[in-house]
């Protein structure tokens, strides 16, 4: 690893969880401390999600360096096990789950739980909540899951989420009646690793082209920020900027489009589909050829539903949407947003229908297309309403130079923490002052859009734009809140939601 990061030198004189963390020493002078992952604030809220008689579901993940079959395509690369995206991990609310990491790669690595509100101890962000899980040892996460919804993890370690190292984590909600005949759970996922280059390289790369050399001729730059380097190709007139790098391959669970999975069911069945963008650099738009889609679920958690043609998906955030099977085969497009290329499956209820082509263009995608922040809640997802404590401010900002992302001015782990006490009721203000979207991600909490908006912990800013959220405090710890770019992330783009006492 030649690249050494901010992240890689905080690590290294951070490397003890414990009281010690991001912020704890900017309150010199002042009272406060900030409350550490492992401390007795943090055990206490755990033993409270613990009903006796907990159920322990138990897990292994071993990342390894992989050769995988995208469909046709080999792929040299890292992986937790034969396939991309990595094994399935299913428990219900409540449930213990108990995952044990081997690590055999060469490189450090970790394991975040992305939208689980769980013990801060077990967040799996290296620096912050752990020590990285070096090569060749590994290490136990055990936390309660208290709420259902569709999640997914991923290592919190350089950009290695580029890598194959992602999969899906489902949460049952053991009250729920589940209206629907079928699951199918849609990854969605930007592929570069093991096409001439590596995401550690292509990071390289951004940094030493100040932002322009995304790979493949795309040159999203640094989405407009100042000017330069603004490539037509990466323009979205959704999304403004619309990413960095222009990927060789999109990916709908695992395969290019030539190769499709098939997801097979009868006419008239409904299914229940969990999507989740594994992405690191791009939103996809999503369609199904021949149907509409009714949103029911973001993020894990249930909103008013919602009929639309199109879901616009920023990375990290999740939608589940139910849909009732048409007959025949059809093309559930995931189009990388503002780039050229897409990813495909085929739905197929008929045997006999030809198949859609791996270029189809559903006239969905260009119907109504809707975004997270464009949801209401449900009754049972909405925050109890409450006054607010404390409001904060996130500045999301860039410069060309050296490919630096920043909140308010400064880059991770530079970034002035955003301090808070447990059981307030925190104000944030998403403050896009860039020409490029970002998917703002909250660990450990989740967030309710102001004004009824859907409970999220990911959602998509747009250029320019201001999106205000309101969360409640009662999860204490350190939790890393960056942006879901994930070179954005690793370029500074990151802060901690810090809790202090
Ligand atoms: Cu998927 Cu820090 O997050
Ligand atoms: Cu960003």
């Amino acid at each position: 690893m030649t690249n050494i990061t901010r992240r890689t030198l905080l690590i290294g004189s951070v490397g003890v969880t414990g009281a010690l963390t991001v912020g704890g020493l900017v309150g010199c002078g002042r009272s406060r401390t900030a409350v550490g992952a492992g401390s007795a604030a943090v055990l206490s809220t755990e033993a409270t999600r613990r009903p006796t008689g907990q159920r322990v579901v138990t897990a292994q993940l071993n990342p390894r360096a992989a050769s995988i079959d995208l469909g046709g395509l080999s792929m040299a690369t890292w992986a937790y096990g034969e396939t991309v995206p990595g094994p399935l991990l299913r428990a219900s609310a409540g449930d213990r789950l108990r995952v044990a990491v081997t690590n055999t790669l060469t490189a450090p690595t970790s394991v975040h739980w992305h939208g689980i509100a769980l013990r801060n101890d077990m967040d799996g962000v290296p620096g912050i909540t752990q020590k990285p899980i070096d090569p060749g040892t590994g290490f136990t996460y055990d936390f309660t899951a208290p709420e259902p919804g569709t999640y997914f993890y991923h290592p919190h370690s350089g950009v290695q989420l580029d890598r194959g190292l992602h999969g899906v984590l489902i949460i049952d909600d053991p009250h729920e009646p589940g209206q629907y005949d079928q699951e199918w759970i849609v990854v969605l996922d930007d592929w570069i690793d093991g096409t001439g280059t590596t995401p550690d390289e292509v990071l390289k790369n951004l940094q030493t082209t100040n932002g322009s050399g995304g790979m493949g001729g795309g040159m999203g730059g640094m989405g407009g920020m100042g000017g330069s380097g603004i490539g037509e190709s990466m323009q979205s007139p959704l999304l403004g900027g619309a990413g960095d790098i222009a990927y060789p391959h999109y990916l709908v669970n695992g395969r290019i489009p030539t190769s499709p999975v098939t997801l097979a069911g009868k006419p008239g069945q409904r299914v229940r589909m969990r999507v989740v963008n594994a992405g690191s650099d791009t939103a996809f738009r999503l369609a199904l050829g021949g149907h509409r889609m009714t949103v029911t679920h973001t993020d894990g958690y249930p909103v008013e539903p919602a009929v639309t043609d199109a879901l616009l998906i920023g990375m990290g955030e999740r939608f589940d949407v139910l849909v009732t099977l048409a007959d025949g085969a059809f093309p559930l497009v995931a189009a990388a947003e503002g780039k050229s290329g897409q990813g495909m499956a085929v739905v197929r209820t008929s045997p006999a229908a030809a198949a859609p082509a791996a270029t189809a263009t559903p006239s969905e995608l260009t119907g109504r297309v809707m975004l997270g922040t464009d949801l209401l809640a449900a009754a049972s997802s909405a925050l109890p309403d409450r006054g607010v404590d404390t409001t904060h401010d996130l500045v999301l900002g860039g410069s060309m130079a050296g490919y630096r992302w920043t909140l308010n001015g400064k880059s991770f782990p530079d970034t002035d923490p955003l301090e808070v006490r447990q059981g307030q009721r925190v104000r944030l203000r998403f403050r896009n002052h860039t020409m490029m979207f970002h998917p703002m991600h909250v660990h450990g909490h989740t967030f309710a859009l102001t004004a009824g908006g859907a409970r999220k912990d990911t959602l998509i800013v747009r250029p320019m734009q201001t999106v205000e959220v309101d969360l409640q405090a009662d999860n204490p710890g350190q939790w890393a809140t960056h942006c879901h770019n994930i070179y954005h992330a690793e370029a500074g783009m990151m802060t901690t939601l810090s809790y202090q006492s």
